[in-house]
């Protein structure tokens, strides 16, 4: 990262907001929700091998949205079961508004909800430290990977928690989206510090080629619309522009050929596609599914 940029994450009320935008701009929620409704039920058909009491762990769950839709579609297949929900998520205004969530709906009484105001690798310390034996069912992490340092060492610890029949569920942004195309020129200039780095579901199935993991991996089209980004000055475009780049002030603080650089390849073929005046990211997600068969 050159040295005068900071990362987005450092302002978490900025980045919150950016993060806001881009659901806002994208199809990343309704592209996850269709793949919620309609594949999620298949994989989770064998999870928990009949047992009355499901373990699921959410792991950086943000506000909960997701979340809480993936334990409905669970509930559909395993009618009647009781589910203890360990809910892993640093950002305390994000713990916040799934706690009022949650609160606002009676029918979850079948769910136990743990809040561990924590990241993924101090939840680790503490399910080290406590000894726990707790085995879990479901495990997800759904678009957190970036921020913990070492994204293969979380995805095995996670999947060491697994139970006999237990899914590991892994989003991220696809190997083939515009992110990754982003990342492949401009790693180094922008993002790739302690704080947040580019990992795609490339870079985990390769890392779990690696390990001899075997999984299931899919793919979910997705887009962005970029178009304010390219008007000067336009205070929504920045904030898009500061989540796509995980600079903060991108536009204000970024060297003049960096900027240009970005710029010329965000709307790029290899990124993008451009049409009716709109400029179209291609942000396509891709899923990983880690099944414990022993
Ligand atoms: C992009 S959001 C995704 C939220 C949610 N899963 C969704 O898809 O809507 C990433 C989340 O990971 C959380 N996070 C950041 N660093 C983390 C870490 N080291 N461990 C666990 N969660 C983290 C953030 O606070 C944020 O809520």
């Amino acid at each position: 990262m050159a040295s005068s940029l900071k990362c987005l994450v450092v302002d978490d009320s900025r980045y919150q907001k950016a993060f806001q935008l881009f659901l806002e701009r994208s199809s990343e929620h309704q592209c996850m929700q269709d793949f919620i409704h309609n594949m999620l039920p298949g994989i989770l058909a064998s999870v928990g091998d009949g047992k009355s009491h499901l373990n699921v762990i959410g792991v950086g769950s943000g506000a909960g949205e997701i979340d809480l839709e993936m334990l409905s579609e669970l509930r559909l297949k395993h009618p009647g079961v009781k589910v203890d929900n360990e809910v892993v998520e640093p950002s305390s205004t994000q713990l916040h508004n799934y706690r009022v969530k949650v609160s606002q709906k009676p029918e979850l009484d079948y769910i136990k909800f743990t809040w561990n105001k924590m990241t993924a690798s101090e939840f680790e310390e503490h399910w080290r430290e406590k000894k726990i034996t707790k085995k879990a069912d479901f495990i997800h992490m759904i678009q957190m990977l970036y921020y913990v340092k070492d994204p293969g060492a979380t995805v095995s610890f996670f999947q060491s928690l697994l139970d006999k029949n237990g899914k590991l569920l892994i989003i991220l942004v696809s190997g083939e989206s515009g992110w990754a195309r982003l990342w492949q020129t401009y790693r180094n200039q922008l993002c790739n510090t302690e704080l947040s780095q580019c990992v795609t579901t490339g870079d985990i199935r390769s890392f779990l080629d690696s390990k001899g993991v075997s999984y299931k991996s899919y793919e979910l089209p997705s887009q962005m619309d970029i178009t304010e980004c390219f008007t000067e000055g336009d205070e929504k475009g920045e904030l898009l522009l500061d989540f796509l780049t995980e600079v903060l002030d991108f536009s204000k603080t970024a060297p003049p050929e960096l900027k240009a650089g970005v710029m010329e390849l965000l709307r790029h073929p290899d990124c993008s596609v451009e049409s009716n005046g709109k400029v179209i990211f291609n942000n396509n997600l891709g899923v990983i599914v880690i099944d414990q068969l022993t």
